[in-house]
């Protein structure tokens, strides 16, 4: 059978996900800082917008002009898209009075409401819905990762969208791990960061897509001014340079086990 797939804008991830992303997919785009999910979020909004698709981008980390900015450095012109009435940026960072496409505060609820009628305004058909990044919704409250990933994904599959959802965690410290939006993503793009040799290495590797093959590899890859993502090619990666350090995975697990305990404890004890 085959699959309706969406081109996520960087053309050697294309090749990877061989063909693109499949129509009406949730995505997992995780990573550290700085690793690339804004840049893929804006090439796979911007493939949208050249192809007469309609997009909803949130952002929680940057502010709307801050966005706007970014994709011109990358040779994306979103302002147009904006003006078009293609593209709505949600700005959940500024929380402006009078803007209606703002969020006063990082809650679900509003989040889930506030894209709805975004949806609306674009009309019907298919659209391209980017939420950079889903863990400031529970950046106070990790223990809710994975329930409020499952609202949104669950609200949010009644309208026609594909989706890619940013989550980022720090490499240091278990503070702000979301594994919630893993568990309900249909795939995760994993992009992570690396000095070799002196020099700052980007990666990406394919953990998961439901319904189809991919390529199984790591990848390099690299940001170039004007042009965005490239996919320079596989890399032999050592298993040091990939896996996280012991120390992390041990806080990652203990912090999954403290979440999980905390969301199902109690009902587990009740049965
Ligand atoms: N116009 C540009 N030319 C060259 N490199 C760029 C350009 N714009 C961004 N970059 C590179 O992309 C990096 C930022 O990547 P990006 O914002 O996608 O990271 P991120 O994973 O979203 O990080 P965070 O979790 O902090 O939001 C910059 O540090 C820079 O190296
Ligand atoms: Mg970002």
């Amino acid at each position: 059978m085959s699959v309706e797939r969406l081109s996520t804008g960087v053309s050697g991830i294309d090749n990877i996900l061989r063909g693109g992303i499949p129509k009406g997919f949730t995505i997992a785009v995780v990573g550290e800082p700085g690793t690339g999910k804004t840049v893929f979020s804006l090439h796979f909004m911007n493939a949208g917008l050249v192809n007469g698709e309609k997009g909803i981008y949130v952002t929680t980390e940057e502010s709307r002009a801050s966005i706007i900015r970014q994709a011109s450095t990358l040779g994306m012109d979103f302002l147009q898209a904006v003006n078009r009435g293609d593209l709505v940026i949600i700005d959940a960072l500024m929380g402006e009075k009078g803007d209606a496409w703002s969020l006063r505060e990082l809650d679900v609820d509003e989040l889930v409401n506030t894209v709805i009628e975004a949806k609306k305004y674009l009309g019907h058909g298919h659209t391209r819905l980017v939420i950079d990044s889903m863990s400031a919704f529970w950046l106070d409250k990790p223990a809710m990762a994975r329930k409020y990933s499952y609202q949104v994904k669950r609200v949010l599959s009644k309208w026609d969208f594909t989706t890619v959802l940013t989550s980022q965690y720090a490499v240091t410290t278990s503070l702000g791990f979301g594994f919630g939006v893993e568990h309900v993503a249909d795939g995760i793009l994993r992009f992570r960061k690396r000095i070799v040799g002196g020099y700052l290495k980007r990666f990406i590797v394919v953990e998961k897509m439901r319904q189809t093959d991919h390529d199984k590899r790591v990848f390099e890859i690299d940001i170039v001014d004007g042009k965005g993502m490239v996919v320079v090619g596989p890399y032999a990666l050592a298993r040091e340079d990939f896996a996280l350090p012991l120390s992390v995975l041990r806080k990652m697990v203990g912090a999954e086990v403290r979440k999980n305990l905390e969301l199902y404890g109690g009902e587990l004890e009740e049965e």
